[in-house]
């Protein structure tokens, strides 16, 4: 594998499988089904392996796989070091893991830190009495002046973070449901266990994980009162009462994570470059990118990947996406490397949300994900452009949407069932069989129909994964924006390439580019000559070789 100083050309960062590559994010519960109970499973993705080796991927990050009750569908776990029956076996998760690397594809798990289920046996314990073992492994705290709650802290799934316990008489914290208690991040054994919950997946072959909540897994030691939010504060923010100053992204966190970073780095073989160390993505839910930076500590010594929430919140709109990207340039601490996603289980998919479920859009949007310097992340149905799939909000299987009664909180919209055809059973499970969630219009969207289809968006996928690969500009090369009309956005990457899409809803013309089209979102412009004036149609997308 690469040498640490095997530099990528243009490039001061080592080449490496999670830099360069693509990953991809699956819900097990809905990739594929192996054994007909509607549910998908490990089985099931080990056996869609050669989709993403097709596809070009170099790692997939699993959400959960462990033991839950499934009150937030696996982001509630009863026990860090097994695998939960719904979706197979430990031996189905080695399986996997083995049969991924003879493909070159690395796995990641999802790591749940900041919370457990109330069933994990710690919180059963410390439920038992206020001097119980494990009592401490939460955050405990005896009612305020006024009875009620100990401090204004609201939870992200709405209502008051604090759960009152009567036969003991204290607040427990519980910042997403009542019964996913916040684990205690001051208390030193719980930072050994996870440590030997981190030894003991990098051991069995994991690849890395992306870290649950990671920006919260700290809070204040005084539990002091969260300050309101302002009118100046980012919109996602906008729906809550009070900001989380206090209860969430607290200086002590990065003690945390250069402790976790240790114990990744420490698992590299010993002669081997760095870039075979298991790495650290972080849901870093911050909405300032000042706020975002110090996730990468100096580059080299806390999170790989901090995801990035103020470009996934943007708007597919040219001015926005690009000062984003201009600031994480500015920004990127020297050895740190960014990353881009437009899609996930929480925040739906772009296909709608930046794209209206206009193909064309989704299309331009995938070149972007697929071309800025960073890695990008696609989710499962991306490379089809699977739209969100309206469902009735009445009977939501995501307790977010359960609790609020909110339609537009329903997560279970961007969890249905990979559609792999339009079989009955999409491919997914047997024609029997009901999925655990509807599937969408199988018709319009299937991967078997894309497949054949040389002028799919699965196909523009695919080559714009493979003309990543195999041009260093595209994966190491600096970004630099380029002059481009309003409503339109262009970039160099390194000396050779430009790419420059349209997001407005009039044709323009980008000044300064000469070369050769190797992509475009219309594939009919593919090996298209460039005089120096680049026209795009509306939501039209290309990546130019230039001369
Ligand atoms: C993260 C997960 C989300 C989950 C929450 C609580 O934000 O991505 O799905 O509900 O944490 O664990």
């Amino acid at each position: 594998m690469n040498d640490k100083t095997d530099l990528a050309p243009g490039s001061q960062v080592p080449a490496s499988w999670w830099r360069d590559g693509v990953l991809y994010q699956i819900y097990p519960r809905s990739f594929a089904d192996s054994d007909g109970d509607g549910i998908g499973d490990l089985v099931g993705i080990r056996e869609r392996l050669d989709h993403l080796a097709w596809l070009g991927v170099t790692g997939i990050w699993l959400n959960p796989t462990m033991p839950s009750p499934n009150d937030d569908w696996g982001y509630d776990v009863a026990d860090y070091c097994a695998v939960h029956p719904d979706l197979g076996t430990i031996d189905d998760l080695d399986a996997l893991i083995a049969a991924a690397g003879e493909r070159e594809i690395r796995v990641l798990l999802d790591l749940v830190p900041n919370h457990t289920s109330d069933r994990h046996p710690w919180f059963q314990d410390a439920l038992t009495g206020r001097d119980a073992r494990h009592r401490d492994f939460y955050v405990w705290a005896p009612p305020g002046p006024d009875g009620g709650a100990p401090n204004n802290w609201i939870s992200n799934f709405g209502g008051s973070a604090w759960t009152f316990h009567e036969p003991t008489g204290e607040y427990y914290l519980a910042q997403f449901l009542p019964t996913q208690p916040d684990l205690n991040w001051w208390n030193e054994e719980i930072r050994e266990r996870f440590d030997d919950i981190l030894r003991f997946w990098f051991r069995r072959g994991v690849a890395g994980f992306r870290i649950d909540v990671c920006h919260a897994i700290v809070k204040d030691r005084e539990l002091r009162d969260d300050p309101p939010v302002t009118p100046t504060d980012h919109r996602k923010l906008q729906h809550r009462t009070v900001k989380p100053v206090y209860s969430a992204n607290r200086p002590e966190v990065h003690d945390v994570l250069r402790r976790w970073r240790t114990v990744a780095d420490a698992h590299g073989a010993p002669d081997a470059a760095q870039d075979e160390a298991p790495i650290l993505v972080g849901e870093t839910y911050v909405l300032e990118l000042d706020e975002l930076m110090p996730f990468y500590g100096t580059g080299r010594d806390e999170l790989h990947l901090a995801f990035n929430f103020l470009f996934v919140h943007a708007d597919l709109d040219a001015a926005q996406m690009r000062e984003i990207v201009e600031g994480v340039e500015a920004g990127l601490p020297p050895d740190a490397w960014a990353v881009y996603t437009g899609s996930n289980h929480d925040a739906g998919r772009l296909a709608t949300r930046w794209a209206m479920d206009d193909e064309r859009r989704a299309r331009a949007a995938l070149l972007i994900v697929l071309t800025l310097r960073g890695t990008p992340f696609l989710y499962y149905g991306d490379e089809i452009a699977l739209p969100n799939v309206p469902l009735d909000p009445e009977t939501a299987l995501d307790p977010v949407a359960r609790r609020t009664g909110d339609p537009s909180d329903n997560r279970d919209v961007c969890r249905t069932p990979m559609p792999w055809t339009a079989e009955p059973g999409a491919g997914f499970t047997t024609p029997e069989a009901t999925p655990w969630l509807p599937f969408g219009d199988l018709a319009a969207h299937n991967v078997a129909a894309q497949k054949a289809d040389p002028a799919s968006t699965l196909h523009l996928v695919r080559d714009l994964i493979a003309l990543r690969r195999r041009t260093p500009d595209l994966t190491a090369g600096t970004y630099a924006t380029l002059d481009a009309p309003d409503g339109a956005w262009a970039y160099r990457r390194g000396d050779g390439v430009a790419v420059a899409v349209n997001l407005s809803d009039a044709t323009v013309s980008v000044p300064g580019v000469a070369g050769r089209i190797a992509i475009g979102t219309d594939r009919g412009r593919d090996g298209e000559a460039v005089d120096g004036t680049l026209d795009l149609r509306p939501s039209e997308g290309v990546v130019v070789e230039l001369e």
